[in-house]
């Protein structure tokens, strides 16, 4: 990718200037594989990606089972409000990449205590693997979001994104990393992070995806990607 990109950290001062093309990038970076979460069908919750639009199209995007019209599944308006009341919580380190004025790519992570992040996650055991692993720490960083539009990956934007994350979380006093992730087939991310950064599972869904909530040390992260 020839164009070149600027990477900008959002604060509560510059976050509406981003925010309709941060919310596009938003929903075309999970419209689409692994998470295919472009439309869905507001009854039985079926949810179908961008690659599927010629086949929902024969249905006039009505859900083949309940006959009814397919909803958006990351609607605009719900992707606004809550990255506006994400940038507000606690130790929040929020980055966007950007093409000219258009968002390409974001993450966000901030503090949350292990109690909260388990009932965050609806995963009974987070808490106390967590305290086991990092002696019961007050508050860890769950690193949330993390997203870079299908044009312009490869390209290693997640990874200048990811890398201005520890030294955010860092300075808060802040140590302990935890994502959630699919693991089967497994997410770039879950790759990613359990070969190279040296996250390992301390909690599983066993749902479809098996999805995993992971953890590591952020200076063994800023370490490793600082090589
Ligand atoms: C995950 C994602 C953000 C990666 O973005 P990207 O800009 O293409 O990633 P980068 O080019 O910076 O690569 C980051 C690392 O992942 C590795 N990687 C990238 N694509 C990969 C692939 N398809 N398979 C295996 N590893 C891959 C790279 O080798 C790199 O590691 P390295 O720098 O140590 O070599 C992007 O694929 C995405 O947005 N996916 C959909 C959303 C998503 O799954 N988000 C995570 C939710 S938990
Ligand atoms: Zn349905």
């Amino acid at each position: 990718m020839k164009t070149e990109i600027e990477f900008l950290r959002i604060t509560p001062d510059n976050v509406n200037q981003h925010l309709p093309s941060l919310i596009a990038c938003y929903r075309s970076v999970y419209s689409t594989e692994p998470w295919r979460e472009w439309i869905f069908c507001p009854n039985c919750k079926r949810k179908w990606g961008e690659e599927d639009a010629g086949e929902l199209c024969k249905n006039q995007f009505h859900c083949p089972d309940c006959r009814l019209l397919l909803s958006d599944f990351w609607a605009s308006s719900k992707v606004g409000n809550d990255l506006l009341h994400e940038i507000n919580y606690p130790h929040i380190s929020f980055w966007i990449a950007l093409s000219g004025n258009a968002v390409v790519g974001f993450t966000h992570g901030y503090g949350i205590s292990p109690q909260n992040l388990e009932s965050k996650l609806k995963l009974p055991g987070v808490a106390e693997a967590i305290n086991k692993r990092f002696n019961f720490p007050e508050l860890v960083i769950y690193q949330d979001e993390l997203g870079v539009v299908k044009e312009f990956r490869g390209a290693k934007i997640a990874r200048q994104l990811v890398l201005r994350r520890p030294n955010d979380f860092m300075a808060s006093g802040l140590t302990c990393g935890i994502i959630r992730t699919m693991s089967d087939p497994p997410s770039v991310t879950f790759s990613w992070y359990t070969e190279k950064l040296n996250y390992y599972v301390i909690a599983e869904y066993h749902d479809k995806g098996k999805r995993v909530v992971l953890a590591q040390d952020l200076r063994d992260v800023a370490r490793r990607l600082e090589v």
